[in-house]
């Protein structure tokens, strides 16, 4: 087993994007962030003794939570590449995670869509020497191995993505939300780590439903009072431990949009605490102010999103997607006709003469001067006339 770069190890303070998962559930008010480990800190290479979990070989570490690690991993049985996401065996102990970790998989798999990762399987790993709890396994969930970088990676790469692509990646998006809404399930956590995009196909998965939830049961969060998600992409009704509902999942989503737009989150404070504060009191500064020359759909679409009542957003996923849709559209055929436009312009400037006065001696070609064939030729026609006048004469 060799360690490919989890993607924690890139220097990201401990308040920074990271999901807060906290939940009274079962009697057990257990909170920590992702980024922390639930119990000791944990090297993702040695929590399996074995390189074996269920039917899977594992490869290799693509990415450390605080929930599991998600291993690239070969299904032995169908000889095909899967992400393995397993438990800490630490985390594995708490009943509330392991319920929410088996959630997950529940959550995700219920929906069969092209923009939300596929789950192959959910299953348990028995682990020898750890105490896992009641069930004396570690879970584990098989999904389809994606290739490609998260939205955080091509933003770390990028800074900031051109609108057009901003259009495409946050129409999926919103396809994919959709989907998972028309179940009655909030994913209650976009952000740019939890979106995938596909390298050879330019499509966008949705990642991540470690805490997505029924919208049916949303009323135990209600009245437990706590906050869940990730600061930075967070809803004002879920910073402020109210209750949630799909519309929640369109203002992460207007505040991934802004970022990708602009480059900064529209909340971003020195710490989760004055993240929080800002995403339920302050108002942003509108996209347009941040970039100037945005098409103004897209500028209207982004800042409505980020409404702080779920009231004045758009309500639908679907309303978005199909907003999006068209924004994309219009941006693609400003795209062609500036293309052509440029290649028009590059081609007449090709066909105009060069006006610029250039000295003869300047040009490097043989231009004027005779080549010694024509030379040659020239000799043997003198020759040939002189001969035809000599047998003229005589
Ligand atoms: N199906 C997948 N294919 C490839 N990489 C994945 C896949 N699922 C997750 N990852 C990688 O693992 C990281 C963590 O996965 P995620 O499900 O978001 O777990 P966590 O709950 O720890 O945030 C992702 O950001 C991504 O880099
Ligand atoms: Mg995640």
């Amino acid at each position: 087993m060799t360690q490919q770069g989890p993607n924690q190890s890139d220097g990201r303070s401990p308040d920074d994007d990271e999901t807060i998962v906290s939940e009274p559930f079962d009697g057990d008010d257990s909170t920590h962030k992702t980024g922390e480990h639930a119990g000791p800190s944990v090297d993702p290479q040695r929590v399996l003794e074995a390189d074996r979990v269920g039917d899977y070989r594992i490869v290799d570490v693509i990415g450390v939570g605080g929930m599991g690690i998600v291993y690239r991993a070969e299904d032995v049985m169908l000889k095909r590449t899967v992400a393995l996401k397993v438990m800490k065996p630490e985390v594995a102990s708490n009943e509330t995670f392991r319920k929410r970790f088996l959630r997950e998989a529940e959550s995700a798999a219920r929906i069969d869509h092209e923009n939300i990762v596929t789950i192959y399987q959910v299953g348990q790993h028995k682990v020898g020497q750890h105490k896992v709890g009641r069930h004396q396994g570690v879970p584990y969930i098989a999904m389809r191995y994606l290739s490609g970088e998260s939205l955080r990676e091509r933003l770390k790469r990028e800074g900031r993505i051109e609108p057009r692509l901003v259009a495409n990646i946050g129409r999926q998006v919103a396809t994919g939300l959709a989907a998972a809404h028309g179940i009655g399930l909030i994913h209650r956590d976009i952000k740019p780590d939890n979106l995938w995009l596909e390298a050879e196909t330019g499509r966008v998965k949705i990642l991540d439903f470690g805490l997505a939830r029924s919208q049916e049961t949303d009323m135990r969060l209600t009245k437990s009072g706590v906050v869940l998600g990730t600061p930075k992409y967070m809803s004002p009704e879920q910073a402020t431990a109210k209750t949630v509902d799909h519309r929640s999942d369109l203002f992460s989503l207007g505040s991934v949009l802004y970022h990708l737009l602009s480059g900064t989150e529209p909340f971003g404070g020195s710490d989760s605490a004055a993240t929080l504060i800002k995403v339920t009191q302050a108002d942003f500064a509108p996209i347009q102010k941040v970039c100037p020359n945005l098409n103004p759909k897209l500028a209207r679409l982004v800042n409505a999103l980020l409404a702080k009542h779920p009231d004045k957003r758009p309500q639908s996923a679907r309303e978005v997607a199909l907003n999006l849709a068209e924004i994309e559209k219009q941006l693609e055929a400003e795209h062609e006709a500036n293309a052509r436009r440029q290649s028009l312009t590059e081609t007449a400037d090709l066909a105009s003469p060069d006006p610029s006065p250039v000295p003869t001696s300047a040009i490097p070609t043989g231009v004027g001067r005779p080549s010694p064939l024509s030379l040659v030729l020239l000799g043997l026609g003198i020759v040939l006339i002189g001969l035809l006048l000599v047998a003229f004469l005589f």
